[in-house]
C-alpha cells in the first residue's frame, strides 16, 4: 500500500474524531457519507465510492433471494465493508444479525485491521461485518473449516483487493464450492489498475463446474471513469 494510502488513513480517523463522533454511533450510511466527505477534500482513500456503490447495491437488491452472507477481499478503512453491512440492515431490518446476516471482510495490514474495526464498531456493525487479519485466502479457508462459510454459502463476492490475486482467489472460491446459482462476484478496478487474465476468465463464462455471465458497469468518478465487473453465477 502506497504511504499516502496509509497516511491518509490515519487522517480519517482523527477527522472523524474531530465531526464529533456521537452523530456517526450506530450510523453507517453518515459514517460512511462523512469517508466520502473526507476523501473528496483531497486527501485519496482508495475507497469504493458512490455510484459505484449504487451499482452494487442494486444489483444486491435485486437478488430473488434476500443476501445475507457477504465476504470482501480488501477491507481497508472499512467503507465498503460498513456499507455491506448497512445494507444488509436495510434488506432485513435493525435484527439483521440475529437473522443470520454477516459480512467478512479481509486484510492483510493489521494497522488497517484497527482503524476498519474502530469504525465497524462505532457504526454499530460488530455483530455483522467482522474483519479478518491475514491474507484473504488463509482467512477464506478458515472461515470455510471453521463452518462459518458453508458451501453454497456465499450471496456476495466482492472483491476488492491487489489485482494480481483476483483471479487466485476467485477461483478459491470455487473450490471451496461457496458459491450457488445467482451468487454475484463484485470486482472493482477492473479496468485500472486492470485485472485482465480475471476479466477474460468471468467474461468467457469460467473454466470449471461455475458458470459466470459478466458485464461491465461505467461509473464517472473524480479520477475519470472507471469499470465496475458485475458477473453472476448461472451454473454451479
Ligand atoms: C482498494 S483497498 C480496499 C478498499 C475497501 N474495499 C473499501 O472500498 O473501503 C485494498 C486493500 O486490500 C488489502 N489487500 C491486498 N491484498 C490482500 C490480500 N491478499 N489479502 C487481504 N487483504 C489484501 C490492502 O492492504 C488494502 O487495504
Amino acid at each position: 500500500m502506497s504511504q499516502t494510502s496509509c497516511n491518509n488513513a490515519g487522517l480519517l480517523r482523527a477527522y472523524i474524531k474531530e465531526q464529533g463522533e456521537e452523530t456517526f454511533r450506530n450510523n453507517p450510511w453518515a459514517l460512511t457519507a462523512a469517508i466520502e466527505d473526507f476523501a473528496s477534500t483531497g486527501k485519496h482513500l482508495m475507497i469504493f465510492k458512490e455510484p459505484k456503490l449504487k451499482v452494487a447495491r442494486e444489483a444486491l437488491e435485486s437478488l430473488p433471494t434476500k443476501p445475507k452472507l457477504i465476504i470482501e477481499f480488501g477491507t481497508y478503512v472499512g467503507n465498503s465493508a460498513i456499507a455491506w453491512g448497512a445494507i444488509l440492515q436495510d434488506i432485513h431490518g435493525s435484527n439483521a444479525a440475529e437473522k443470520g446476516c454477516r459480512v467478512y471482510t479481509f486484510e492483510l495490514d493489521p494497522t488497517m485491521v484497527r482503524l476498519s474495526k474502530d469504525l465497524v464498531q462505532l457504526a454499530g456493525l460488530d455483530d455483522i461485518v467482522h474483519v479478518l487479519e491475514g491474507p484473504a485466502s488463509e482467512s477464506l479457508r478458515k472461515l470455510y473449516y471453521e463452518g462459518k462459510v458453508t458451501a453454497s454459502g456465499v450471496d456476495m463476492a466482492f472483491i476488492d483487493h491487489w489485482e494480481k490475486y483476483y483471479l487466485p482467489d476467485l477461483q478459491l472460491c470455487e473450490e471451496l464450492g461457496v458459491f450457488h446459482k445467482g451468487s454475484l462476484i463484485i470486482a472493482d478496478n477492473t479496468d485500472f489498475p486492470g485485472a485482465p487474465e480475471y476479466l477474460e476468465y468471468v467474461r468467457s463464462g469460467g473454466l470449471g463446474a461455475v458458470r459466470y455471465e459478466s458485464e461491465g458497469h461505467k461509473s464517472e468518478t473524480k479520477r475519470g471513469p472507471s469499470v465496475v465487473e458485475i458477473s453472476t453465477v448461472v451454473e454451479v
